[in-house]
């Protein structure tokens, strides 16, 4: 073959690749409202910066009919190119082949690139669109998914991870997604479990559909296993941009900075106004953290799981902030299991890449309950108090209102380390509400008394004059400073600016043991 017939044959071999499975698999992918694999990492990259590495791997498995198969690329892109700017690493499974199964090349190409991305110090997306293992290649399938999981792990808290559910991904393509921090999952396409309805049928005679099993609702609002809903393929790519534009590439580095030569701080006399007079009455978090961050602008991570607490990333004055907060909107803003476990994973991120964390406090307690202690909540709580005192990123707390019992600890109190706390004058901080107060403090009393409506209302009335205000609290110095609500973006402006360079060191250990 002579040269020129040789860099024909290499034209020609690249342009298989872009005939993914064959014309009447896009053409079936396309139908489902799927775009290709190829599609995908052309929408993910800036154009003409991505590199595709290994492909003309093919498996090697000669099992059940293998060895007459054709499967381009061995069904995975993988490559590295800039996102808005930023170097990262991609996997993108083909559906269209073999239904993105993982077998041992495809797997070894995977393992690859994270290990690239490990060295480069920059984050790795894996769009999932596969049937998990590859079937026919048994054993060596499952092993790939062991070294990908494997480099889930070892990833894990050094580069940002995220993952794209963008088709039926079962098995292992529902465990690497769940070992990564981040999970978008697109509407209607996407679908996560274990095992499918087929085998759920089977085994324990249960009939449901895959929707109502794996898709968006189930994986966010009933599991918690999904991070963002997206409302189709576009909006995931877009997602996933920009998340990873409040991340920085690495744990050694500091997020995007895009702070200006001056701080924005100007009052908010609107924020004066939205605490209710009415204790009782709740209000929008939403709001408040609206008009406190750059722009209005808060990306919400989980919105339909534990909607009693919000968490996302912002920025203040140009700077990645995490945002922890009750939403008074929702069980009052209570902390259950499922608020205790959001939240807890959320400042772990935060800590593990330098991201500060702001948390906005309104919250009546522990939710109570049979369920609730059967649960576990006890476990699962204690997973914030963990997280919020093993977390040396700077840390900032406002008292907007209620800040009761081991709650109030929860949310990043004073004595867990928190670096600066700021209430509002509605603040307050008890053990636990005036009525439950009373109750256990003057219950023998209220029983002897000859007017017990006017016995037990005085002493609800001592019981808030001396805790429902932010005084006590300021006069103990668990709270730094008691603010006008319209000044908190300056308050918080300041003291994350001045903790930038914070350093916190503590004792040497391989890892704590964190109550999982
Ligand atoms: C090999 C697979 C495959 C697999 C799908 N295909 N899954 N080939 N191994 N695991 C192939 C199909 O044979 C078909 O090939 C093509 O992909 C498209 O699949 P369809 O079934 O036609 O598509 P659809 O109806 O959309 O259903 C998609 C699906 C279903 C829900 C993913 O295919 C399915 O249930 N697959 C098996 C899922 C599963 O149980 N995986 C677990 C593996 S064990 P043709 O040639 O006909 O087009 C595992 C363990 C890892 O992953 C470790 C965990 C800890």
């Amino acid at each position: 073959m002579s040269t020129k017939e040789k860099i024909e044959e290499l034209r020609r071999r690249r342009k298989e690749l872009f005939k993914c499975g064959g014309e009447r698999a896009v053409e079936k992918q396309h139908k489902a409202g799927k775009f290709t694999t190829r599609e995908r990492v052309g929408m993910l990259f800036d154009p003409g910066t991505f590199s595709e590495m290994f492909p003309f791997a093919t498996h090697r498995s000669t099992n059940f009919g293998m060895d007459k198969k054709n499967l381009p690329a061995d069904g995975v892109v993988t490559g590295v190119g800039m996102v808005t700017g930023r170097e990262t690493f991609v996997a993108s499974q083909d559906f269209t082949i073999a239904g993105g199964s993982v077998g041992e090349i495809h797997a070894d190409k995977i393992c690859q690139i994270m290990d690239q991305a490990l060295k480069c110090g920059s984050p790795f997306v894996f769009i999932n669109d596969s049937g998990g293992a590859r079937i026919q290649e048994g054993i060596d399938s499952l092993a790939g998914y062991g070294r990908i999981f494997y480099r889930n792990v070892l990833l894990s808290g050094v580069v940002p991870q995220i993952s794209i559910i963008a088709g039926p991904c079962a098995g292992g393509a529902a465990y690497s997604p769940a070992l990564t921090d981040f999970i978008i999952m697109i509407k209607g396409t996407g679908k996560l479990f274990v095992t499918g309805p087929q085998v759920i049928k089977q085994v324990t005679g249960e009939d449901i559909s895959s929707e109502d099993l794996g898709g968006v609702y189930a994986q966010m609002a009933r599991s918690g296993v999904i991070h963002f809903i997206a409302e189709n393929e576009l909006d995931a790519i877009n997602t996933c941009k920009r998340l990873l534009d409040f991340l920085p590439p690495n744990n050694t580095e500091p997020p995007p900075d895009y702070s200006g030569e001056e701080l924005e701080i100007s009052p908010d006399p609107a924020l004066n106004k939205i605490i209710p007079d009415n204790p009782k009455e709740p209000y929008d978090m939403r709001e408040v953290i609206a008009r406190l961050v750059d722009n209005r602008d808060f990306l919400e991570i989980q919105d339909h799981f534990a909607p009693n607490v919000l968490i996302g990333f912002s920025r203040m004055n140009g700077r990645t902030i995490g945002l922890v907060a009750n939403q008074p909107n929702v069980m009052a803003g209570a902390l259950d299991i499922n608020a205790s476990d959001k939240v807890s994973r959320f400042v772990r991120f935060c800590n593990a890449f330098n991201i500060s964390i702001v948390t906005l406090v309104d919250v009546p307690g522990f939710l109570p309950g049979i369920q609730q202690e059967y649960g576990g909540i006890i476990r699962h709580g204690a997973k914030m108090l963990f997280t919020y005192s093993a977390a040396t990123v700077p840390k900032v707390s406002i008292i907007l209102r209620k800040a009761y019992g081991g709650a109030y600890l929860a949310m990043c109190a004073k004595d867990l380390g928190c670096d600066r706390v700021a209430a509002w004058p509605t603040g307050q901080i008890a053990v636990m509400g005036a009525k439950g107060a009373v109750e256990i403090l003057y219950r023998r009393d209220i029983k002897k008394s000859k007017n017990p409506e006017a016995d037990r209302a005085k002493y609800l009335k001592e019981y808030e004059a001396q805790f429902y205000n932010p005084y006590a609290g300021a006069a103990r110095n668990m709270i730094d400073d008691i603010i006008e609500p319209k000044d908190t973006r300056r308050y918080l402006s300041l003291a994350l600016e001045l903790l930038q360079n914070k350093r916190e060191l503590r004792p040497a250990k391989k890892h704590g043991l964190i109550p999982l």
